[in-house]
C-alpha cells in the first residue's frame, strides 16, 4: 500500500490532488544553486514520490537554474496522466547565485517558454508568479503588468492556472481584479502564522493555500515542545508540523521539500497522522510552547 492511499484531496483549480505533495526546491545544488552533489539520489526522491502516490511536485526553472526541472523530466517523463506540475516565475539568478528579480513582460515570456522546455510539457498546469517586491517576505507593489503578460500566455494556451506566491492581501485582490487565481503560495508553519486570517478567507473563497517552509525552510523547525508532542504520539516532529498544517484548514495542499528518500517517506507518512484537538490546541500557542 502507499503511503499516500488515504491521503484526502483539496482542489486546485479545476482539479483534486492530494493535500500531501512534494517540493523539489532541495534537489538542487547547496543554495539551490548548480547540480546537485548525486543526481541519482535526487532521481531516487522523485520516482519514490510518485511511488508513493504524490501526484502535485512544486518546481521552478530557477531552482539551479533548469537543474531541478530537469532532474524532473528526466525522472519522471512521460508524466502519469494525473501528476499536477506547479511552476513559479519571476526571479533569475546570477552568475554567484543570487536571486534577482525578472518581472518584465519579456522576462515572464522567457521564462514560460523555458519552463515548458525543460519540464518537456505542452502546457504548464500552475505557474505562479513569485512576487520579487520583497525577496524573503512580501511587501506591496503592483503586479498588474506581470499578470497582464501571464493572462495573455494563458489564453493561448502556455499555462492552464495562474496562482501569485509572496505576496500581501492587497495583492491577492489586485490579481483577483485581473485574472482568476488558484492558489497562494506563502511561507507559512507552526512558527510563522502571519498568513492566519488569509488562509481562512481564501478558504472561503475555495482557493488553495500552499505553504512554502512548511518544515521551517533550510533550518528545520527545531523545538522541546515539539520533540516532546512527537514522542507522545510515536510520531516525528516533522510529522506532527506537517499534521498540524493539513488540520490547520481544508484548503491547504502541502509541499514539504526533502534530497533524501527517508525523510520523503517520513513526510508523507504524516498524511496517516490524526492529531488529537488537545494536542491541537497546545501547538497552536507555540510560543508558549517552547518557554
Ligand atoms: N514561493 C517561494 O518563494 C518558495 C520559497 C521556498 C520554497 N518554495 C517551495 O516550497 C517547497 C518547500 O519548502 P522548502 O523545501 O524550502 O522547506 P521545508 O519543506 O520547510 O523544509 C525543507 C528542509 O527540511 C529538511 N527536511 C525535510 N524533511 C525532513 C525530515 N523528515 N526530517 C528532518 N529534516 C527534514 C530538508 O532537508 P533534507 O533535504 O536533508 O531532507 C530541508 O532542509 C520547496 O521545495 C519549494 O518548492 C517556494
Amino acid at each position: 500500500m502507499s503511503l499516500l492511499e488515504h491521503c484526502t484531496t483539496a482542489r486546485l483549480g479545476d482539479r483534486q490532488v492530494k493535500r500531501l505533495g512534494y517540493g523539489a526546491m532541495q534537489l538542487a545544488g547547496p543554495g539551490v544553486f548548480g547540480p546537485p552533489k548525486d543526481p541519482g539520489a535526487a532521481l531516487a526522491v522523485l520516482r519514490e514520490a510518485l511511488e508513493q502516490g504524490v501526484d502535485h511536485i512544486d518546481t521552478s526553472d530557477f531552482y539551479g537554474p533548469h537543474i531541478t526541472n530537469q532532474l524532473i523530466r528526466k525522472a519522471l517523463h512521460p508524466y502519469p496522466e494525473q501528476l499536477r506540475i506547479v511552476t513559479k516565475v519571476s526571479a533569475r539568478r546570477d552568475a554567484q547565485g543570487a536571486w534577482l528579480p525578472a518581472m518584465s513582460p519579456a522576462e515572464l515570456t522567457a521564462a514560460v517558454e523555458s519552463n515548458l522546455r525543460n519540464l518537456g510539457l505542452e502546457q504548464l498546469e500552475v505557474v505562479n508568479l513569485r512576487s520579487m517586491h520583497g525577496l524573503h517576505a512580501p511587501a506591496e507593489g503592483s503586479l498588474e503588468e506581470a499578470l497582464t503578460a501571464l493572462a495573455e500566455l494563458r489564453e493561448r494556451g502556455s499555462i492552464r492556472h495562474l496562482g501569485v506566491s509572496n505576496v500581501t492581501p492587497t495583492q491577492i485582490a489586485e490579481a483577483r481584479r485581473l485574472v482568476p487565481i488558484v492558489c497562494v503560495q506563502n511561507a507559512y508553519n507552526l512558527a510563522n502564522r502571519h498568513d492566519d486570517a488569509l488562509i481562512d478567507d481564501l478558504a472561503r473563497e475555495g482557493i488553495a493555500y500552499v505553504p512554502f517552509f512548511p518544515l521551517g525552510g533550510f533550518s528545520p523547525l527545531q523545538s522541546q515542545g515539539l520533540t516532546a508532542i512527537a514522542a507522545e504520539l510515536n510520531a516525528t516532529p516533522m510529522q506532527v508540523a506537517l499534521a498540524w498544517l493539513l488540520q490547520r484548514s481544508p484548503n491547504i495542499l502541502l509541499i514539504p521539500g526533502t534530497s533524501s528518500v527517508a525523510h520523503l517517506r517520513e513526510n508523507l507518512a504524516a498524511a496517516q497522522l490524526q492529531l488529537p484537538a488537545e494536542v491541537v490546541a497546545r501547538l497552536d500557542r507555540w510560543s508558549e510552547l517552547n518557554e
